[in-house]
């Protein structure tokens, strides 16, 4: 195993710039004081607790406009259907769009210091998938021109053959896995179900992130838990107490390598949108493509994102 590396929060200081003067224009609108608003994390969104107005802000990065609309929609619903979520401020306060990204509000969590409860994320998730999902919108996932064109940002901030032959073969990886798609059932998902998306709570664990929930593929729904325990050191007592939870295990299903694939393949193409951003994240590249196809362990960068202390933490990689 590689050491594990300090990453400075530095580099991003232009993402939460951005994600600040956002929260600013919004906060405007609706006339919210950000007084004590302190920046806790910065991951897909950058994230800001405003603890006087009992708020949590949420920035999402330019272009996300749907993944938020859906968050706000499916938590709602989620919540209306009692599943232990957290539903999104309501009014004024719901959705506001900015030039630079959507800005969302939730109502502020106190977290306690508790293990995630497999079980219960297995049990939360087979509830969520048995929901009817009507007047759910389409989930969202990167789309392939999306992908293609971060490709060719990443490229064009590293001209590296090497590297450039690596990501063109998992690309078209990629495009292999994803023809086991259209054979999948699809129904209500979360879309990015695994620990870092679990808050322990004095109420309770409860749900967050919904960014990627909609109708979407169920199957795809569990390659989170399974490409953690692959990847990310998640033991075996814990998947075996997601899958029962959950009651019953994909891998007894042949498409379940493809989909599973899929998820690992976008734990990379995750990375490249911190290009020209974050230099750490150019060794934890190199280092996934050259362990693709092995079963090497990728917590070593913490294979995420910078909070506001710089620390690494956990994070969704998403294609
Ligand atoms: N309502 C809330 N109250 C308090 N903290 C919150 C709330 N929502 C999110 N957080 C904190 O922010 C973190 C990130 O939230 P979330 O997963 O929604 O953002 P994200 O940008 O998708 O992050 P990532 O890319 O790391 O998954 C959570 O792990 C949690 O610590
Ligand atoms: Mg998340």
């Amino acid at each position: 195993m590689r050491s594990s590396k300090a990453l400075s929060a530095d580099p991003i200081t232009p993402l939460v710039a951005g994600a600040r003067s956002a929260l600013e224009r919004a906060a405007a609108t609706i006339g919210l004081d950000l007084a004590d608003a302190e920046l806790a994390h910065c991951g897909h969104n950058v994230g800001f607790t405003l603890p006087g107005a009992g708020l949590f802000a949420r920035v999402g990065p330019p272009g996300s406009q749907d993944k938020a609309r859906n968050a706000v929609v499916c938590s709602r619903y989620f919540h209306q259907q009692n599943l232990p979520v957290v539903p999104p401020i309501e009014g004024r306060h719901a959705l506001a769009s900015t030039a630079y990204g959507p800005v969302t509000f939730w109502p502020l969590l106190h977290p306690v210091d508790a293990p995630v409860d497999f079980r219960w994320l297995g049990r939360t998730l087979r509830r969520l998938h048995d929901l009817p999902g009507r007047g759910m919108p389409p989930a969202q996932r990167t789309s392939r021109r999306d992908l293609g064109s971060r490709v060719g940002r990443f490229l064009q901030s590293r001209p590296d053959p090497s590297v450039r032959r690596k990501i063109e073969a998992l690309v078209r990886e990629l495009d292999e896995c994803a023809l086991v798609l259209p054979t999948l059932a699809v129904g209500p998902v979360h879309g990015d179900p695994y620990p870092s998306n679990v808050l322990a709570t004095a109420a309770g664990y409860r749900l967050l992130d919904y960014d990627g929930s909609g109708i979407g593929h169920q199957l795809l729904d569990l390659a989170p838990i399974f490409a953690a325990h692959k990847r990310f050191g998640l033991g075996q007592a814990d998947l075996k107490a997601f899958v029962d939870g959950y009651g019953s295990d994909p891998r007894a299903l042949p498409e379940f390598g493809a989909v599973l694939r899929l998820r690992e393949l976008g734990l990379v193409t995750w990375l490249l949108k911190f290009a020209g951003h974050l230099e750490a994240y150019y060794d934890e590249l190199e280092w996934r493509l050259a362990t693709l196809d092995s079963t090497d362990d990728w917590t070593d960068l913490g294979h995420g994102v910078v909070d506001a202390a710089g620390a690494t933490e956990g994070s969704a990689c998403r294609m």
